[in-house]
């Protein structure tokens, strides 16, 4: 049975983070907002999926599982197909969820006090997971030229060779920027990590979700150098939307590496075998990929959409064409509002919980990020909200 990408679900039923009432109120101090902030979709997943995961529910018996070679060859295939790229069932880790896969190599590769670049405005996570470590974030800021983010070398170069840096953790695609990096810009960032002993984590958690015209190259895949100093963070969380149901794999091909994260999950007795996350993931990656080609044409009109919803009515405000990733970035700093102001205005006047850019960093300071995965009404109905607060904005001024 096809889905209906145009149909609206009602998920406050059930305690989510996006749209349940404690957690607008909780971020946003109103309860009432409608909800593009948390990046996960408002799309029922592949009904294939949910009959699997249906009939291991029925079969009413929970006790422990381990991974099979299919379970492994899912992931393994998927990205040979869909990426052209072969890693070794030998290589292949797991973790509940990327950020705990983040949080442990943290601890492995580096020292309390050590520095950790990242490339803001980024998925905050990073730095929060940094400083939670007692590791000392810095700032490889993008830059923005020509309404297109480019990655400052130079700094980068300059932050590789002068700080306390082991590590980078990339966002490929980048949250919340919508850049797809370039093989000959992932083959740079790879070249200086060589150069200065640098290790990488390459967090490729939306991969899969490129538009037309855009390709998405896993950094290891670009030489055997590189992937000996990377861990790749991986998972159907985001291309299935089943990030609840925790599941996230890590290729290490550097042996050390691999052997240490192996230990550390071992020492803490960390469960990768829920029964339910083993289906999701067998399943998802075996065999919903119809299910996910039809996603991406309906994120594809989505865009569509408000590209041409702004170019018509909200010519204030400019969009950053995003190359993948379903959340887009979009610059309000016409607006002339600082960030409280700004902050205050979204939640009280245009009454949509959007994520502010400053939370991502300095560097986001005035912009907004939009999670455009939702019913097309949806979106309509908080870009309506937009235009009508800043006309009324505009009108006060
Ligand atoms: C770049 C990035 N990494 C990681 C995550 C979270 O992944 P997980 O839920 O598997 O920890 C997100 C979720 O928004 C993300 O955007």
């Amino acid at each position: 049975m096809d889905y209906n990408f145009d149909s609206i679900i009602d998920r406050s039923i059930y305690p989510t983070e996006k749209w349940s009432k404690e957690k607008l109120n909780k971020y946003f101090g109103n309860k009432d907002l409608l909800s593009l902030w948390v990046a996960d979709m408002d799309f029922k997943t592949s009904n294939l999926l949910i009959d699997d995961l249906v009939n291991r529910a029925r079969h009413g018996i929970f006790g422990y599982e381990y991974k099979t070679d299919d379970h492994h060859n899912a992931i393994i295939n998927w990205y040979k197909k869909r990426h052209n790229w072969s890693f070794k069932q030998h290589d292949l880790y797991y973790a509940p969820n990327i950020l705990s896969a983040i949080s442990i190599l943290i601890d492995l590769l580096t020292d309390v006090g050590d520095h950790i670049i990242i490339q803001t405005p980024v998925y905050y996570p990073f730095s929060k997971n940094i400083k939670y470590h007692k590791r000392i974030p810095i700032n490889n800021s993008l830059i923005l030229v020509d309404g297109k983010y480019e990655i400052d070398f130079d700094d980068l170069e300059e932050k590789a060779k002068n700080s306390k840096a082991k590590l980078i953790i990339l966002s490929n695609p980048h949250n919340p920027v919508g850049r797809v990096w370039k093989e000959y810009e992932l083959k740079r960032i790879g070249e200086i990590c060589l150069k200065y002993d640098i290790k990488i984590i390459s967090d490729e958690i939306h991969g899969d979700i490129v538009y037309k015209n855009y390709k998405y190259t896993p950094i290891a895949s670009i030489s055997e150098d590189i992937a000996n100093i990377t861990m790749t963070c991986l998972s159907p969380g985001k291309t299935f939307n089943i990030s609840g149901l925790s599941t996230a794999a890590v290729i290490i091909s550097n042996k050390e590496i691999a052997k240490k994260f192996m230990r550390f999950e071992n020492k803490y007795h960390i469960n990768t075998n829920n029964s339910f996350s083993l289906v999701a993931f067998h399943s998802s990656y075996a065999k919903c990929g119809q299910w996910f080609d039809k996603f991406l044409v309906y994120l594809e009109d989505n865009l569509l959409f408000l590209k041409n919803y702004i170019k018509k009515n909200l010519p204030i405000i400019t969009l950053i064409e995003p190359e993948g990733t379903y959340l887009i970035w979009i610059d309000l700093r016409k607006l002339k509002m600082k960030d409280k102001q700004l902050q205050k205005f979204i939640i009280d006047e245009v009454k949509v919980a959007f994520v502010f850019g400053h939370w991502f960093g300095n560097e986001g300071s005035g912009f907004i990020r939009v999670n455009i995965a939702c019913p097309r009404k949806i979106l309509e109905e908080a870009l309506i909200r937009l235009k009508s607060a800043i006309d009324q904005h505009n009108v006060n001024l």
